[in-house]
């Protein structure tokens, strides 16, 4: 029998600002899983959040796109919805786009990552959850941990990892996608995903086509076609025997690199590796966070987790992290601290052009 993570996650509203999930959202979304736990939809679950954005992550054996699953997951986030909207929290419902369930939780507006594999012996699965960013901000992490050789050892000295992966890459924009393998074609790769806004790597697969790891990928201001906040990610690895290990899955994010995202979706910031605990992206809104859990997968049970940025070693990276922030954040309204302004969620650059109309003059 196989077995499926699934990990769906919304930003359904927050203390204060953009801060943090209240706990009450997170105890109601508890309660929903727990009736799908009892009900055999789910074989098991843990809730997780980054900031204001709640990470259901559910195991069970009905296979990606599974109504139900996504349906639970649905009504969760709509059930802790109406306290949200009853608390008056910031954002309440901010990433529910439809009031009406459609059969699969996919354009509705919360983020998905899924992926659906036969147990090995053993079966270490990691969880990546952001806020303050973007799904193209896996792109350089999940590149590294399954093509970097500089920074998976695996790939040189392990055999079973020695082949490379195959990467699929999205085009956000136009809606396409490719696959591309590495490290045959890894230059073609990186000429796609260093443009981060654009081509966000989905899906990466050993060359046999044994799942690796997903990526949500979802772009919900595309979606709504306005501002309705960024869409903060979520990936799951897989690590170990055939896979990288656990420490090579982590070690890209001892690098805070630059993601967009942060105050108002319109900035670019380091990315902040943190506990659980710390999630709470606070000055300027941020700086990006992202949290790491580690599980053990067991006959369809969630063993764990491991709080996998809970580790002095990555209290450098979060300190070069807060040291970055503090020299961008200099830059104030200026680029490159400020996207460009077609990355940028919230504009005033239509009204003070119309306003500019008739003051603009030819040059000579
Ligand atoms: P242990 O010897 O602690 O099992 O570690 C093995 C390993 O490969 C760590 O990356
Ligand atoms: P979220 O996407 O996390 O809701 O953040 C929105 C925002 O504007 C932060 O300043
Ligand atoms: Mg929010
Ligand atoms: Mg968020
Ligand atoms: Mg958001």
């Amino acid at each position: 029998m196989k077995t499926t993570v699934s990990v769906i996650k919304a930003d359904i509203g927050s203390v204060s600002g953009h801060c943090v999930a209240h706990p009450e959202l997170m105890d109601i979304c508890d309660e929903v899983l727990n009736e799908a736990l009892e009900s055999n939809i789910l074989s098991d679950y843990y809730i997780s959040r980054c900031g204001d954005d709640i990470d259901l992550i559910m195991t069970h054996h009905n296979g990606e796109e599974n109504e139900e699953v996504h349906k639970t997951a649905y009504d969760a986030f709509m059930k802790a919805t109406e306290r949200a909207r009853e608390l008056k929290l910031y954002g309440a419902g901010q990433d529910l786009l439809s009031d009406t369930f459609s059969g699969n939780i996919k354009g509705m507006g919360p983020g998905v990552a899924e992926m659906e594999f036969k147990e090995r012996p053993s079966d270490p699965v990691l969880v990546f959850c952001c806020d303050k960013t973007e799904p193209g901000a896996f792109n350089l992490p999940v590149f590294r941990m399954f093509a970097d050789p500089f920074n998976t050892a695996g790939l040189v000295i392990d055999p079973s990892l020695h082949d490379g992966f195959k990467f699929e890459v999205f085009d956000v924009i136009e809606h396409k996608k490719v696959i591309l393998n590495c490290p045959e074609e890894m230059y073609d790769l990186l000429a796609l995903i260093g443009s981060t806004g654009r081509y966000v790597i989905k899906r990466v697969w050993k060359k046999n086509g044994e799942i690796a790891a997903s990526i949500s990928t979802e772009r919900l201001n595309l979606m709504a076609g306005e501002y309705v906040g960024k869409d903060d990610p979520a990936c799951i690895v897989r690590a170990q025997s055939g896979f990288p290990a656990n420490g090579e899955c982590v070690d890209p994010f001892a690098f805070p690199h630059m993601v967009s995202g942060w105050m108002r979706g319109s900035h670019n910031g380091p990315m902040m590796p943190v506990s659980e605990e710390e999630a709470n992206p606070i000055r300027f809104d941020g700086p990006p966070r992202v949290i790491g859990l580690g599980f053990q997968v067991s006959n369809g049970e969630l063993i764990g987790p491991v709080d996998l940025f809970d580790d002095p070693a990555f209290d450098p990276t979060r300190e070069q992290a807060a040291k970055i922030a503090s020299y961008i954040r200099r830059h104030g309204p200026f680029e490159p601290h400020r996207l460009p302004a077609e990355e940028m969620e919230y504009t005033s650059l239509p009204g003070v052009m119309s306003k500019l109309e008739n003051r603009f003059e030819d040059m000579e």
